[in-house]
């Protein structure tokens, strides 16, 4: 069908994309932002002939046409543009490729949590409307994965049946219709819809809420002793640490309620539990509550909780990973910012967001608003000037806090 997808990142999640898409029919580039980086993968994939994709029962064979860190290379023919990387890399990775985006091209990321389309209008400027860009983001990866051999190899170890993605514009029901089309057959065994408003990825309650609302559970009485075993993640959910997920998630739900009222389209939108037994369902055991449902989801058995090992061989707990330094400024703290817009209180993200955020030196909520510092850099709606509801919706940028 002669459509060319650019996938930007080298990850675990690339290396699917990869073989993947390829092996369905697609040209495949992959775009790195760091030389080196684009060097390894390129010397390792000419060796290996192309990217290997092993999954339970099949496998997948592709192999990407251009693999570089120049953007001239590989951007301008292309008709999908994929970020699948941390979403702090989003505006990055946008500002290197935005001169060279092809007239029409869809731009999105998947997951795109954290508004990527205000974070992505703002790196685009006016290539967004000049280029007719198409900008989109997905509620969350479909895949489990890692890769085995940088480059070359790679296992996907779970795949989703189903995820959704919304658009900027929204209104074009063709492309919209289009571009689900378009990600649905280059995914095997992942159907895509495109539907509601960007809010409604921006407000999906996934790993935003999960990550730091697990990461407080676990740690938040915590006396500052080394452990000698890491902590299950997810397997040691107790009453407290649903209490907080759920918490959080109700909140999310205050909001998504004065923002349907305002008149956005958020009729797809689901609570944790609701979610998670949507993607999750099969796997999880016993369905009764929220902390039942994660201490019980086969997914995620044996996932510790991220630790540094001391000169002693004891441990302490690694506030410093994505969990927070991705999911405080393009999540929980993008969440409390669209719930303060919104007049709703949110006691259960202010506990949290406290606790974390001095964990990561880095400051969001201050006196009970979404003014720190480090908002400027984040995809709280603060930083673009939006203070209503209806600012909200229309997503426009009204002016910058840097
Ligand atoms: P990864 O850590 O394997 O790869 C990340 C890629 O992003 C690397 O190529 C890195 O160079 C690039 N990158 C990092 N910082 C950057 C920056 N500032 N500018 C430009 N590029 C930068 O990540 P992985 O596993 O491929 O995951 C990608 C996304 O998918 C993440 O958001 C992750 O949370 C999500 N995800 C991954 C899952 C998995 O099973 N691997 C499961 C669910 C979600």
């Amino acid at each position: 069908e002669g459509i060319t997808v650019t996938v930007c990142g080298g990850g675990n999640a690339a290396h699917i994309a990869a073989g993947m898409f390829a092996s369905r029919g697609a040209t495949v580039n992959l775009f790195f932002s760091f030389k080196d980086e684009a060097e390894r993968f390129k010397a390792a994939c000419d060796k290996a002939g192309g990217v290997t994709v092993t999954r339970k029962d099949k496998t997948y064979f592709g192999q990407p046409k251009v693999i570089s860190h120049d953007p001239a290379e590989c951007i301008p023919m292309t008709d999908i543009v994929l970020l699948i990387v941390p979403a702090f890399a989003h505006e990055p990775i946008l500002q290197q490729i935005k001169p060279h985006l092809k007239d029409g091209a869809a731009v999105g990321a998947i997951p795109g949590p954290g508004a990527f389309d205000l974070v992505a209008l703002n790196a685009l400027g006016d290539v967004f409307t000049q280029k007719n860009i198409t900008l989109f983001a997905g509620t969350s990866l479909p895949w489990a994965c890692r890769f085995d051999e940088y480059g070359a190899k790679a296992t996907l170890l779970g795949v989703k049946t189903k995820v959704d993605i919304t658009t900027r514009p929204n209104n074009d029901a063709k492309r919209n219709a289009w571009l689900a089309d378009a990600l649905t057959r280059l995914h095997d065994d992942t159907d895509f819809h495109c539907r509601g408003h960007f809010l409604m990825t921006t407000l999906w309650p996934t790993n935003a809420v999960i990550h730091p609302g697990v990461s407080y559970g676990i740690w938040h009485d915590w006396d500052g002793n080394p452990l000698d075993e890491a902590p299950l993640f997810y397997q040691n959910c107790n009453k407290f640490t649903g209490g907080v997920l759920k918490g959080m998630s109700d909140e999310i739900a205050a909001t998504v309620e004065v923002l349907k009222s305002n008149g956005a389209d958020l009729s797809h939108w689901q609570p944790i539990d609701v979610y998670m037994l949507d993607v999750y369902g099969d796997v999880i055991s016993d369905h009764s509550s929220v902390d039942r449902i994660f201490a019980t989801n086969d997914a995620f058995r044996g996932l510790k909780a991220p630790m540094i090992t001391r000169d002693d061989g004891k441990l302490d707990p690694n506030f410093r990973t994505r969990y927070l330094t991705e999911d405080l400024p393009h999540g929980l703290a993008v969440l409390r910012g669209i719930a303060e817009i919104c007049g709703v209180e949110t006691p259960t993200m202010d506990k949290v967001l406290l606790w974390a955020q001095p964990l990561i030196e880095k400051e969001y909520l201050v006196d009970g608003k979404i003014k720190g510092k480090d908002v400027a850099q984040s995809g709280c709606p603060q930083r673009f000037g939006i203070t209503t509801p209806q600012q909200l919706i229309k997503g426009d940028i009204v002016s910058l806090k840097n």
